[in-house]
């Protein structure tokens, strides 16, 4: 892995999170080096700085190294790329002490100045983001957009001009531009969440804007749902919850479990525990929480004291931008660490993944419960 960033006399060693991946990924791409590149030639002043979707802190350890009490509000959706831009900071010895960390559904203050932000994959969620900044950014604000050169067209640039104000593109340098957006004032309201419903398990599903599954059941969850262990499980983890699907059926199932819902993303967190309460989950016939939500990466802040009996994952095999399968890996690293003795890791994945060697590696067992033409179930007792 390439570690080693050099941009404008900006030289910073930077990691992805977590930082043991595959050699040819980088924690930065050729976007951030050219907003940064602009924000040099800009000769831009250390002002209220909103830094939105920076995967692994590049942005925000740049500008802490251009100054050490940068202000930067930082907006982010992932629990991953929090721990990525801690880690980096750290590593290079940056301790701006004007950094405020938000996820992409705190309030943002008012008093941005400047925004600097990476496109990201999901337009919905983009529109969602520049509908929150309309909320408290003032007419002229400038807002720069890193993206690669061709995902920039004229219905981008009509959606941030819809959403929050004017927007031209630069010209391209490393396969990138930089779109400048000048807020216009008007504040946008919030669209609301997508419903939809899965009529045979009488579940009603809501999706926040980053949310896996947009607007229907994902098919890898389809077959899953068919497909659930028989047991009388105590303490049950749905692993990338997304909106909880999974572990809102494992409820409906095992009626005396305890439901940990884990995810990288802040909304699918917010989305499960909402979905939880509409659904009306709890077991009147027990008292206490029958439910918990974290938003964390895979399993590494689970308390010592949950000690499940099934975990439930269909994996990520993308990490933003980029494929890999090291997310899954860590997911069934942890799943072995925290299952009890005799306890079950369930996984969906698709048939061309091979979970079942990675698998077969950590647990010393892999059976297939069922397979399609597209998935398979497997399953690996500890
Ligand atoms: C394929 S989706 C599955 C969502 C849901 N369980 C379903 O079946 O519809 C994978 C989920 O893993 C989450 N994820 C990605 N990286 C993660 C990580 N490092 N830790 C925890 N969750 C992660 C994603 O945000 C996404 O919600």
């Amino acid at each position: 892995m390439t570690t080693q960033f050099s941009v404008a006399d900006i030289e910073l060693e930077l990691l992805r999170y977590p930082p043991k991946q595959e050699a040819n990924l980088q924690a930065w791409d050729a976007a951030d080096e050219h907003l940064l590149k602009q924000m040099t030639e800009n000769e831009q002043t250390a002002v209220t700085t909103a830094v939105i979707n920076d995967s692994f802190g590049t942005l925000t350890s740049a500008l802490s190294h251009i100054n050490s009490q940068w202000p930067i509000i930082i907006e982010t959706d992932a629990k991953t790329s929090q721990l990525g831009a801690q880690q980096n900071l750290e590593r290079n010895q940056l301790n701006n002490p004007n950094i405020e960390w938000h996820h992409s559904r705190a309030l943002l203050p008012q008093g941005i100045e400047l925004v600097l932000m990476k496109l990201p994959k999901n337009l919905n969620y983009f529109a969602h983001q520049l509908d929150r900044l309309s909320q408290v950014l003032t007419k002229g604000t400038p807002v720069y957009i890193g993206a690669k050169a061709k995902s920039i067209n004229k219905a981008l640039l009509a959606l941030i001009e819809q959403h929050l104000g004017q927007a031209n593109a630069s010209l391209t340098w490393k396969k990138t531009r930089v779109i400048t957006c000048i807020a216009d004032g008007k504040a946008r309201p919030l669209a609301s969440e997508t419903t939809w419903t899965i009529p045979q398990y009488s579940l009603s599903i809501n999706n926040l804007s980053n949310v896996f599954a947009a607007n229907k059941l994902d098919i890898g969850a389809r077959f899953m749902l068919e497909q659930m262990p028989e047991g009388n499980f105590n303490t049950v983890i749905d692993l990338g919850c997304g909106n909880g699907v999974l572990g809102l059926r494992a409820k409906q199932l095992y009626p005396n479990a305890h439901i940990h819902f884990v995810d990288d993303s802040e909304m699918a967190i917010a989305s499960a525990r909402s979905n939880w309460h509409a659904n009306q989950l709890d077991n009147p016939q027990i008292t206490g929480e029958q439910a918990s939500f974290h938003w964390d990466d895979c399993l590494t802040h689970l308390g010592e004291d949950v000690e499940p009996g099934l975990i439930l994952c269909n994996p990520p095999f993308h990490q933003g931008e980029a494929i890999t399968d090291h997310i899954a890996w860590q997911m069934f690293l942890d799943a072995y660490r925290k299952l009890k003795s005799g306890g079950v890791l369930h996984v969906v994945g698709n048939r061309h993944l091979a979970y079942h060697v990675k698998l077969k590696r950590i647990f010393k067992n892999c059976t297939t419960v069922a397979a399609n033409g597209k998935f398979v179930i497997l399953q690996s007792k500890k």
